[in-house]
């Protein structure tokens, strides 16, 4: 099936955001790729894709979230290239690792800035040609961090949590011009966010929480590597979920993030909470008490 609809996707210079850029690409959508290489970037594209240097339906967006004359030139640029966009996907993201007491605040508003006031101010400047054209969807990427809060990503699960609130409320407010809004829970899939190299690490492993990552390092790891799945799979997921004519859904993408919704919404948060202590290993209640810091 063929597909002439725009869809705005950002995050796309790797990972689940190329993966989805080239799928959809494929299946005939006009891919406005927004990524902050975007030269990079969208040779790459282009590689993965065969699309030729002038094919109109692969245009490359300039856009750092954390920037707002970027954010409003992107908006710009998209509506330029294509008229109100039929969708708008907020992919891009970014992960770190740490307890509340070592992530510094540059990194909560560097996560908050990438995760929800970037993707805001890009939604506010595209909602009014949206709005007017009378269609269209906005996915969220959320994650499992934004279902239940996950110990050492506390930065992470908060701004997809803080996501996901954002987008069941928009929901109520945009669908009687018939724009739909889909929170995608996403699963693990195998990209450089779930390895050392592309989280930003804020762990001190010989401070007072190491009892807590001694383990939660190797288990934590082990399960990722297990349940990694291929970006191509993902990019399906959303190929789907785009094709929505629902005013709000929320769904998972992937079978693990699928089985944390279902606990979560059949356990009580305690139990959640104690389910994930002993998956991750971490002291029972006071087991560290009266330690001296440092
Ligand atoms: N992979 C998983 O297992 C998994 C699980 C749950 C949820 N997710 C979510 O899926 C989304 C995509 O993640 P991924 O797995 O594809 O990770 P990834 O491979 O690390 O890709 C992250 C993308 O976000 C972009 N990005 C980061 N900061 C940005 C900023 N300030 N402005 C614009 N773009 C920025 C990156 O661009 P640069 O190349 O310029 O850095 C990159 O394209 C994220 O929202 C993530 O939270 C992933």
């Amino acid at each position: 099936m063929t597909d002439r609809r725009s869809v705005v996707i950002t995050g796309t210079s790797r990972g689940l955001g190329f993966a989805a850029a080239c799928h959809l690409y494929r299946r005939g959508w006009h891919v406005l790729a927004a990524m902050r290489s975007v030269d990079t970037g969208l040779e790459a594209l282009r590689a993965a894709t065969g699309a030729g240097d002038d094919d109109p339906r692969l245009t490359g967006v300039a856009l750092d979230l954390t920037d707002t004359a970027s954010i409003e030139a992107a908006a710009k640029s998209i509506e330029a290239a294509s008229g109100a966009p039929y969708a708008l996907v907020h992919n891009a993201g970014i992960s770190a690792a740490g307890m509340v007491e070592e992530t510094p605040d540059s990194l909560w508003e560097r996560m908050f800035a990438t995760t929800v006031f970037g993707p805001v101010a890009l939604t506010k400047a595209l909602l009014p040609g949206m709005r007017e054209a009378g269609r269209g969807r906005i996915v969220l990427v959320s994650s499992q961090g934004g279902v239940r809060g996950m110990p050492s990503t506390a930065p992470y699960s908060a701004a997809k949590g803080a996501l996901e609130r954002w987008g069941e409320a928009m929901a109520g407010e945009v669908a009687p011009f018939g724009i739909g809004v889909t929170v995608l829970v996403t699963g693990t899939y195998d990209t450089e966010i779930i390895t050392d190299a592309g989280t930003t690490d804020c762990r001190d492993l010989a401070g007072v929480y190491a009892p807590h990552h001694a383990t939660m390092d190797k288990r934590g790891r082990a399960a990722m590597r297990m349940a990694a799945r291929s970006p191509e799979k993902f990019a399906a997921g959303l190929a789907k979920a785009l094709d929505s004519t629902k005013p709000f859904v929320k769904q998972p993408v992937g079978p693990d993030a699928r089985m944390l919704m279902i606990a979560n919404r059949l356990l009580p948060s305690a139990g959640l909470h104690q389910m994930t202590r002993l998956m991750m290993g971490i002291p029972r209640f006071g087991a560290l008490g009266g330690r001296r810091n440092g």
